[in-house]
């Protein structure tokens, strides 16, 4: 765990500025030679056990991130391999902090198809691997960390449900890209490179971004903030969470904060928050789950989920 008082003494910030203007006040680093990988299996398992499905029952695995392992191969194949699983497929899907969104609208089509019954949707990120440890604009604001959930196809190919995944709404816009990006890569310089953001450009686009996409999910379903039990938003920034909660009128007490005790921790964020409100009992069966996230590209999505 580092807390902000640990990285004040590395670079000239304070627990006070970044509690005032993130709400973060401590985030998780991953172990030296612990990857993502890892955190995913450890992430797979609890989500396994909690859903009461066995790792040999699994035909698809969805793995959202910006941090793979290694550029090739997906770090899903990995965890596919360390779960004992070699049916099926595995691959990644890369939306930067909108990943879990991305991957769960993937692997709800897929299921929808009829070719795959049961699938492990994963995001996990170790962000401290690309953080500039002497930029105090980024490196307090993210953290290690991963969360995954088991999506199960419904008896009949195309049978609507009341459980499951409701409805998905994805959006991208490329024209965004210098406000959010790793200056490095395989392909244009060769090196692994560093997170760099305009932070206020960021801001400034995600409470209309999130709150268009999140009108369109109650559109097409009819729910609403009224209708909804729980709020699980990306959490990159309590600012951020607070304005798009309050714009569409989402009471305070249905929104799920992890920001606090996590970070920013891309992809990561939404499953672990879903992880952290089913595990104290906050989500229940049958409850109904907002989700939304915003991140580099841009890329920005929401989801209804009938738990
Ligand atoms: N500690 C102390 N001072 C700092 C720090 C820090 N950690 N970081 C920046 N500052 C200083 C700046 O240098 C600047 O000083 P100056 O006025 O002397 O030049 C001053 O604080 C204000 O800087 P801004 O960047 O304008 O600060 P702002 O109020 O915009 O807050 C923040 C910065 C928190 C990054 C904000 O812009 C933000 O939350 N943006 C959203 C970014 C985000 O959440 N990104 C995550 C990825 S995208 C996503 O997941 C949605």
């Amino acid at each position: 765990m580092l807390t902000n008082a640990d990285l004040a003494k590395t670079v000239d910030t304070s627990d006070e500025w970044i509690v005032q203007r993130t709400g973060i006040r401590q985030r998780h680093i991953a172990a030296h030679g612990e990857m993502t990988s890892d955190l995913a299996v450890f992430a797979a398992r609890a989500a396994l056990a909690d859903g009461g499905v066995e790792a040999s029952e699994i035909d698809l695995i969805v793995l959202a991130t910006a941090t793979p392992d290694n550029t090739f191969p997906a770090t899903a194949t990995t965890v596919q391999a360390a779960l004992g699983i070699t049916h099926g497929f595995a691959f990644d899907v890369q939306a930067v902090c909108s990943g879990f969104l991305y991957a769960l609208a993937t692997a709800d089509k897929f299921l929808i198809s009829g070719q795959h019954k049961r699938a492990l949707v994963i995001g996990s990120e170790t962000f401290s691997r690309i953080l500039d440890w002497t930029d105090r604009g980024t490196c307090v604001l993210f953290g290690d960390g991963a969360g995954a959930v088991v999506l199960e196809a419904q008896e009949q190919p195309g049978e609507s449900s009341d459980r499951g995944v409701l409805t998905t709404h994805l959006r991208s816009d490329g024209r965004h890209k210098s406000k959010l990006f790793v200056d490095g890569g395989p392909s244009s310089t060769g090196t692994v490179g560093h997170l760099r953001m305009e932070g206020r450009e960021v801001f400034r686009h995600a409470v209309g971004m999130i709150t268009d996409v999140i009108e369109d999910a109650f559109a097409a379903t009819g729910e609403t903030a009224e209708s909804i039990d729980w709020f699980v938003p990306h959490q990159a920034n309590r600012r951020i969470i607070d304005a798009s909660a309050q714009k569409l009128h989402i009471a305070p007490e249905k929104v799920v904060l992890t920001v606090d005790h996590h970070g920013n921790t891309s992809a990561a964020s939404i499953p672990l928050a879903l992880a952290e409100a089913r595990a104290d009992g906050r989500i229940k069966q049958g409850d109904l789950v907002l989700l939304e996230a915003m991140g580099g590209g841009f890329t920005w999505g929401s989801a209804l989920v009938r738990w």
